[in-house]
């Protein structure tokens, strides 16, 4: 049985950095729709570039168009073994239809983990990060100006000020209903993101190891 887990929070809370490494570790196949989004945009994806505005104004794109990326990725092949889902679902909508699709593939169910982070950090956080504007990685605290793939470090357009005032508000009104949608399901968890990385990813295991156990011991009885 697959390993399913969807990384929530809201901008900045860590939740790419902990997909991306928990992912790496166990094998699992990481959808980001960030990135997903991003690495259309850089291709000239029609569709993408028509969503780009509300991307840069720190809006949510259209569920349809979402859902359907989704869908499309969790068909493949490589997502039989367990997937990491990081920035989806968004909105309650989106949660549904992720359900439905869980539904059809008959699959495990997911363990859903919610990173919490202080309003005051995240605003902290994304203002200070820089990412490579080739290889799209986060670079904090790196003094160069170039990443180690020789690409050049830039603000994200959605980190600005404004715009990453504007994420926090669509946080609230559109993706926090999703934690309820999901916070009476056994395999909930919320993990405090306020600490180093490493520590974070320590709780981060050992809550989805647990909730994973005790998945199993319910399906065996
Ligand atoms: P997306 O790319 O998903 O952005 P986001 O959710 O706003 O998340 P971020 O990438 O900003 O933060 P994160 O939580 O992943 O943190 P990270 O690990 O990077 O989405 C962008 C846009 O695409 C959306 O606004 C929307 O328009 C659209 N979109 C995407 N999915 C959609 C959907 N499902 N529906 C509709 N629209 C969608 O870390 C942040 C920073 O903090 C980094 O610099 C990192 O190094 C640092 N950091 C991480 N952990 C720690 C720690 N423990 N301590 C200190 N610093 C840390």
């Amino acid at each position: 049985m697959g390993l399913n887990v969807i990384m929530m929070g809201p901008p900045g809370a860590g939740k790419g950095t902990q997909a991306g490494r928990f992912a790496r570790e166990r094998g699992l196949l990481k959808i980001s729709t960030g990135d997903i989004l991003r690495e259309a945009i850089k291709e000239k994806n029609p569709t993408a570039l028509a969503a780009q505005a509300q991307m840069d104004r720190g809006g949510l794109v259209d569920d349809a168009m979402i859902i359907a990326i989704v869908a499309e990725r969790l068909g493949r092949p490589d997502a039989r073994p367990g997937f990491v889902l990081d920035g989806f679902p968004r909105t309650v909508a989106q949660a549904r239809a992720l359900d439905e699709l869980m539904a059809r593939t008959a699959n495990s169910p997911l363990i859903v983990i919610d990173v919490a982070v202080p309003e005051q950090e995240l605003v902290r956080r994304l203002g200070s990060r820089r990412i490579c504007r080739g290889c799209g990685a986060n670079a904090d605290g790196v003094a160069a100006t170039s990443c180690g793939c020789g690409g050049e470090l830039i603000q994200r357009t959605d980190d600005d000020q404004s715009v990453v005032r504007e994420r926090l508000k669509i946080y609230q009104t559109s993706t926090k209903p999703v934690l309820e949608y999901y916070r009476e399901r056994p395999t909930f968890r919320v993990v405090n993101g306020a600490q180093p990385p490493e520590r974070v990813a320590h709780e981060l295991d050992t809550m989805i190891d647990d909730a994973a156990s005790a998945m199993s011991g319910e399906r065996a009885r």
